[in-house]
């Protein structure tokens, strides 16, 4: 961990440099990174969820379109998500290796590079409604503006290129072929700024022309709003407050970050995938169980939850461990983890299993633009959530815990609080597992009520009905406009 004041990008690669430190990273930083499951689960989620935003009646997402942008490490699950949410998935890629990839991965379906061509694919899959993934091989400005010159009905619109890093090819700004850009941001640094902030300005104007017409947007947490902003391009509401929301501010934090949801996760550490099998079938049946007696507020997530575990396998997501992710809340991870246990127990999986999750979670990470991003009482900015997760998981029983800056948006803006719990079978792990997972969730939903997010208090005055012994102050609401007039 660095000292505040030494924690600038320019500092990381000094020490990283003097070998003093390492970027923590998210999931990698703990041990539980596995693959591009964690992604495409959580995509699948944001998508499915960006869907119920735009839909008059529970009609779905088929013959719905969603464009976005970036076959990249993590952009590339965008067009695998839309298929499984139901949806026509169009995604513009620059680099052709990365359209390749997804390609022969199959997470593309069918590719193009002409615009017209593209068109007329995008007017048919619309109307066959049937789910199907599309790649646009070329600049994503040019694609929204062919979009918004034929009047194309866009559903939801988002951007995943890596904008986090806009100078040094995260970004390929309009006008200029890939070959073109790399060379010009090697040789000619300031003019490649320039050309990525008019491309940014173009980008904006296309969007705002589909939005106006009934598009729904959201920032994919990738910066696109903040470096738009920065370009000079139309992007504001007023001066403090874009034009569109980031995914956690509409979507993931009030949808599932509030009422505990997030993505839970497990290793079999036999490496067999027949007890991988079983953990699928004994996590289903525990959500369905539950999902009788949920109240409303959660019956929708506990519905995409059960249908992801259910289509788990055939979705072919598992490299290298027998690993599995589930966006659960606090009781379904803790009822899913005490029967693996008691499976372990009766020798029905033949080996212990690995309890983890992802950190863009409810609790683990502090990261105000990003997992953080609804909170809105200023506790954002604290990194209190990460380090009470970790202190506080260490002595509930976690195997091992790690804390870690960076990850996601970049050195010095999120702190990472994250476990790895082994379950050997034991009962004394059927104790720590209840302690350790009720910490782990309840920290960030106490947090998150704390702001007055309407889920969290919910959930948090329902987690104090299930255990008494949690006391847990809940905010007094007063008048927004009490509030605003005293600052
Ligand atoms: N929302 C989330 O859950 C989440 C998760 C991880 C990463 N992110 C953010 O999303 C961004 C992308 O992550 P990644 O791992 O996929 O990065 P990446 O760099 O591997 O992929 C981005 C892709 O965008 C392409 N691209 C860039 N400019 C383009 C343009 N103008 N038109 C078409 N294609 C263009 C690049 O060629 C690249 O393949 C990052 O900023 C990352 O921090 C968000």
């Amino acid at each position: 961990m660095m000292i505040p004041n030494y924690s600038k990008p320019d500092d990381w690669e000094r020490f990283n440099a003097l070998g003093v430190t390492q970027y923590g990273q998210m999931t990698a930083g703990s041990y539980m990174y596995i693959g591009p499951q964690g992604i495409v689960h959580g995509t699948t989620i944001t998508v499915l969820n960006a869907g119920r935003k735009v839909q008059k009646s529970g009609e779905g997402l088929a013959g719905k379109l969603f464009v976005t942008s970036g076959l990249g490490g993590m952009s590339g699950a965008q067009p695998k998500a839309a298929v499984i949410a139901g949806a026509v998935g169009v995604v513009a890629e620059i680099n052709p290796k990365a359209v390749h990839t997804r390609y022969s991965q199959g997470w593309v379906d069918e590719v193009y590079d002409d615009l017209g061509k593209i068109i007329e694919r995008i007017r048919q899959a619309k109307i066959e409604k049937k789910a199907v993934s599309i790649a646009y091989q070329g600049n994503i400005v040019d694609l929204w503006e062919k979009l918004a010159d034929e009047n194309i009905e866009v559903e939801i619109g988002s951007d995943q290129t890596s904008l986090h890093n806009p100078w040094a090819g995260g970004y390929y700004p309009a006008g200029l072929s890939f070959e073109e850009s790399n060379h010009m941001m090697a040789f000619e640094p300031e003019k490649f700024r320039l050309k990525v902030q008019e491309s940014l300005r173009r980008q904006v104007n296309a969007i705002n022309r589909l939005t106006a017409n009934g598009m729904y947007f959201f920032d994919y947490g990738n910066a696109f709003l903040l470096e738009a902003s920065r370009a000079g391009a139309d992007i504001m509401k007023n001066e403090e407050t874009f034009r569109y929301p980031s995914y956690v501010q509409d979507i993931m934090g009030p949808m599932c970050f509030d009422y505990g949801f997030g993505p839970f996760r497990w290793v079999c550490a036999s490496g067999d995938p027949a007890d991988l099998d079983t953990t699928d079938q004994i996590a289903m049946e525990v959500l369905e169980k539950l999902a009788l007696e949920s109240p409303a507020e959660i019956m929708q997530q506990m519905h995409d939850n059960i249908r992801w575990i259910r289509e788990a396998k055939q979705n072919k997501l598992v490299v290298g461990s027998q690993a599995r992710i589930l966006y659960a809340d606090c009781e379904g991870r803790t009822r899913i983890a005490a029967a693996f246990n008691q499976a372990i127990r009766q020798g029905k999986l033949k080996g212990p299993v690995v309890l983890g999750r992802d950190h863009h979670d409810v609790s683990g990470t502090d990261s105000p633009y990003r997992e953080t991003s609804n909170i809105y009482d200023g506790s954002s900015f604290t990194a209190d959530m990460a380090v009470q997760n970790f202190v506080g998981d260490s002595f509930r029983g976690a195997t091992w815990i790690s804390l870690h800056n960076g990850g996601g948006v970049g050195w010095g803006e999120v702190i990472n609080g994250g476990f790895g719990m082994l379950l050997d079978g034991s009962t004394e792990c059927d104790c720590r597992l209840h302690l350790m997972l009720h910490w782990d969730v309840n920290n960030g939903i106490s947090r998150r009520s704390w702001a007055r997010n309407e889920g969290a208090v919910f959930s948090i005055k329902r987690a104090m009905e299930k255990e008494p012994l949690l006391k847990v102050t809940l905010p007094n609401l007063v008048e927004d406009q009490l509030l605003e007039n005293l600052f």
